[in-house]
């Protein structure tokens, strides 16, 4: 992680659009030096939150600080913080070299240090011989990291990234993701990222939030959020999940839960919902890799683990990995995912095979419902 870069801290901000509220009042703290995404469906809020933080957006309330100072004083250009878009917004008309160079003439400074300084960014950007050429003679990941060197050459104390790759295929995103990781080690600035991508997000965040509807729903680190979501959408929102009904309202703690499974009855959960929360619907959260499939006499029900009965509806092969889809209960109920590497099995299950599910209490997890 880079050692410098701005703190960012913002206290209950938000934008209303007359009735349409876009940004309900946030509050989250970015540490220097962070590499902090912003994910979420379309329309929760993303490009919203970033640019409250840019200036485009003029918030109708709350207060945003960098490094102690109050956002709302100073104008876009004098926020010290750089910004990349989807579309590369490159000037056609100005070399690579011009472009790089633009915000160190903008700031005036002298012939010497805005070679040196060009110089240097175009090759951090791995793109040392590209200085002569037009904007139209690059590639799209070209033009990415050429917008990248021009909004981290002045040396910005913070950078936000609008969905810097949406426009990309997936094999040049991929190593684009990487390429903006080494970046970020190699500059002293803070990342605000947003992008709709939650693998895309995982791989290159230190901490990353999760917007719904004008709100953070959950922030944390990739790891934590994936195995600790504390509600459905932030469950299914990153990676798989099989979501299983409650009924009725279980205890605090340790739980049995009933689901209405029919050969399931109970389960042992973890309740990740506090005493006082549970009065709210809750759902079971199991993710596809914590189940093993057993078949015939070998499965045994262990005391701390789950076991249904089921069907195999589905089966199929990709990278790797086996991918069932298992009938339990009745065809209203959704079927439940399961993932196993293929290298630790033998044969692929057909469909149709009759298996148990088994997996442990402690990969149950007991989560809110909304
Ligand atoms: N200028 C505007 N006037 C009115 N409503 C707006 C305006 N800009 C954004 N909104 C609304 O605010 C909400 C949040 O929009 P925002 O652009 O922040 O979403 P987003 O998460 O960036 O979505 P996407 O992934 O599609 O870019 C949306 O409902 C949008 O319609
Ligand atoms: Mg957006």
């Amino acid at each position: 992680m880079a050692k410098r870069g701005g703190k960012l801290v913002m206290e209950q901000v938000q934008k209303r659009y007359h009735k349409t509220v876009a940004l309900h009042p946030t509050s989250l703290d970015i540490e220097p030096g962070e590499f902090f995404s912003l994910i979420g469906p379309s329309g929760s809020g993303k490009t919203t939150l970033l640019g409250t933080v840019a200036g485009f957006v003029p918030p109708t309330g709350g207060r945003i600080e960098m490094d102690g100072v109050n956002l709302a004083m100073l104008p876009p250009y004098q926020r010290n913080i750089g910004m990349v878009f989807q579309n590369y917004a490159l000037f056609p008309h100005m070399s690579v070299f011009d472009n790089v160079a633009f915000p160190l003439r903008l700031r005036k400074l002298g012939v010497a240090a805005v070679e040196e300084r060009t110089r240097k960014m175009l090759a951090t950007v791995r793109l040392p011989d590209f200085g002569h050429r037009m904007p139209s003679q690059l590639s799209g990941g070209q033009q990415q990291r050429v917008a990248l060197a021009r909004a981290a050459v002045y040396g910005p104390r913070m950078l936000l990234m609008d969905e810097p790759l949406g426009a990309l295929d997936k094999n040049l995103r991929e190593e684009l993701q990487y390429e903006i990781k080494a970046f970020h080690r190699q500059i002293d600035a803070t990342v605000l990222y947003v992008t709709h991508d939650q693998e895309e997000a995982a791989t290159m965040s230190d901490r990353l939030a999760i917007m719904n509807a004008g709100r953070i729903v959950q922030h944390g680190t990739p790891r934590h959020l994936y195995e600790h979501p504390t509600n459905a959408f932030v469950a299914s929102f990153l990676g798989t999940a099989n979501l299983i009904t409650v009924i009725g309202k279980p205890e605090s703690g340790e739980a049995e839960v009933r689901v209405p499974t029919a050969n399931a009855g109970l389960l042992k959960a973890i309740n990740t919902i506090g005493q006082g929360a549970m009065s709210e619907a809750c759902v079971i959260c199991v993710r596809p890799e914590s189940i093993r499939i057993e078949t015939g006499e070998q499965a045994k029900v262990c005391a701390n683990s789950n076991r249904m009965e089921g069907k195999i509806l589905d089966a199929t092969y990709t990278a790797g990995t086996f991918r069932y889809q298992v009938q339990v209960g009745t065809e209203t109920e959704a079927p439940v995912a399961v993932r196993l590497p293929s290298v630790r099995q033998s044969d692929m299950l057909p469909r149709g095979t009759n298996v148990s599910l088994v997996w442990p209490a402690s990969a149950t997890l007991l989560i809110r419902k909304d």
